[in-house]
């Protein structure tokens, strides 16, 4: 009798407390957040608490050639630093005019570089002079703010130098760019130093250690090491998590 009697009361307990269980296509809440008030150099749309930076423009592009940036980034200690091999495929996701390409092209003689930028004017400027250098190892890519457009499992390095704080979604491209990343593959990401005021850069085109850590831990990646040989830039090493 008292068996039937909870057994009647099972459809009066469900409509009380329904099990809420989200529909199998709903959208996720977003990760991104936008505020009103918020520092003119970001576009007011943040990841993480960290405002996101206008992209720079193509026709900024003799700035990113300037002859300052040998003293200022140290491209040669860079691409030391990455130890690469001869056969690797490295990608520089926000290539611009390639100034890191077309120095990694000649390191990985037997291997390739895909240059991946959003902006076709950066693509044409390269293909220019990768005809000019005959880098037949060079391969540009025109990605989407969302996606690198990288087959998957085919790069050994991926890297982004002054890019990654622009990108739109960086959630959605990290996600594509792990896709990407062969079962051994590496990350490193170079950033100007967000804790330290000498360096003279605007805020939102800085990065801290803290914030790059949890935002490229968000995406499953995995800190591997932060090299401290630059004399304004982080060079932030991350490795494919095992799965
Ligand atoms: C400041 S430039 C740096 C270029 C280059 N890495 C260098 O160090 O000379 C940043 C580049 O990132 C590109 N970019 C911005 N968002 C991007 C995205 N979601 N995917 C690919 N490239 C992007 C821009 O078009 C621009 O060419």
């Amino acid at each position: 009798m008292m068996t039937k009697f909870w057994l009647l009361l099972i459809p009066v307990l469900w409509l009380a407390f329904p099990v809420k269980v989200a529909p199998q296509n709903a959208t996720p809440a977003s990760v991104y957040e936008h505020r009103a008030d918020h520092d003119p150099n970001g576009i007011g749309k943040f990841y993480m608490g960290r405002e996101i930076a206008h992209v720079m423009g193509h026709t900024g592009a003799s700035w990113l050639e300037r002859a300052e940036r040998i003293a200022e980034e140290k491209p040669d200690d860079v691409i030391k630093n990455f130890k690469l091999r001869p056969t690797d495929a490295v990608a520089d996701i926000g290539a611009g005019t390639g100034y890191f390409t077309f120095r990694i092209s000649p390191v990985v003689k037997q291997g390739k570089v895909f240059a991946v930028d959003i902006q076709p004017e950066m693509l044409a400027m390269m293909e220019q002079r990768k005809k000019e250098l005959k880098a037949d190892n060079v391969v540009t890519v025109q990605g989407t703010e969302q996606d690198v457009k990288l087959p998957e499992a085919s790069v050994d390095l991926a890297f982004m130098v002054d890019a990654y704080h622009e990108f739109s979604y960086p959630r959605e491209m990290m996600q594509s760019l792990v896709k990407s990343l062969k079962p051994e593959g590496r990350v490193v990401l170079i950033e100007y130093r967000g804790e330290d005021a000498a360096v003279q850069i605007k805020r939102v085109h800085k990065m801290t250690v803290a914030q790059v850590r949890k935002e490229l831990e968000a995406v499953g990646l995995k800190w591997k090491e932060t090299k401290n040989f630059l004399p304004y830039q982080h060079f932030i090493v991350f490795e494919k998590a095992k799965v």
